[in-house]
């Protein structure tokens, strides 16, 4: 009997320890979803793509939200490529459209653009540096920008590229805002 009850007090002293290491840092910080797409520029749509997280958004701690949201941007970016290669392409005779789409494809591809970023704004996340994701994610913005509005170089694009460069936009913004939780978390 003896034994048993200071194997018993043991055995509770370790859930009583890990309990308190367990408590919640920032890794593993769960904010409502609705509550982070207030805070973004499209909360509708942050919200459409927050819950679409195989297995709900429902108690994810953020991490692991800015992981997901990651992922889908980097789809995004990759279908954006792709539609740029094609426009490039197809447009290759008109001068003022082959250098816009060159140019939007220097904002998303892996070697200048979104792409090559998104590679920095894993790294950063996984080490916790919440600091340069923020900068990371707002760098991920400025980069497609001049592709939306579409009328750098005095060219209107008629094309699906604003859409897809909107899309990317938002989805970097849901990120962003997800890295402002993270540090003040
Ligand atoms: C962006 O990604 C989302 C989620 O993966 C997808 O539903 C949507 O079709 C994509 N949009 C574009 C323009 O690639």
């Amino acid at each position: 009997m003896p034994y048993f009850s200071i194997r018993t007090s043991l055995i509770s002293s370790i859930v009583l320890l890990s309990l308190l290491l367990a408590r919640p840092s920032s890794a593993t910080k769960v904010v409502q979803v609705n509550i982070i797409c207030a805070q973004t520029r499209d909360p509708s749509f942050c919200s459409d793509i927050l819950n679409s997280k195989p297995g709900g958004a429902k108690g994810v701690d953020l991490v692991s939200l800015a992981q997901y949201t990651i992922g889908v941007a980097r789809f995004n970016a990759t279908k954006t490529v792709e539609l740029l290669n094609m426009l490039v392409a197809r447009k290759g005779s008109d001068p003022r459209a082959k250098s816009h789409y060159s140019t939007c494809l220097t904002h998303f591809d892996k070697y200048r653009g979104a792409l090559k970023h998104l590679y920095y704004v894993q790294q950063v996340l996984r080490n916790g540096d919440y600091f340069s994701l923020l900068k990371a994610a707002t760098l991920l913005i400025v980069d497609v920008e001049d592709c939306i509005t579409g009328d750098d170089y005095g060219y209107f694009d008629m094309s699906i590229l604003p859409q897809y460069a909107d899309v990317f936009e938002k989805v970097a913004d849901i990120i962003l805002t997800v890295s402002k939780f993270l540090i003040r978390n």
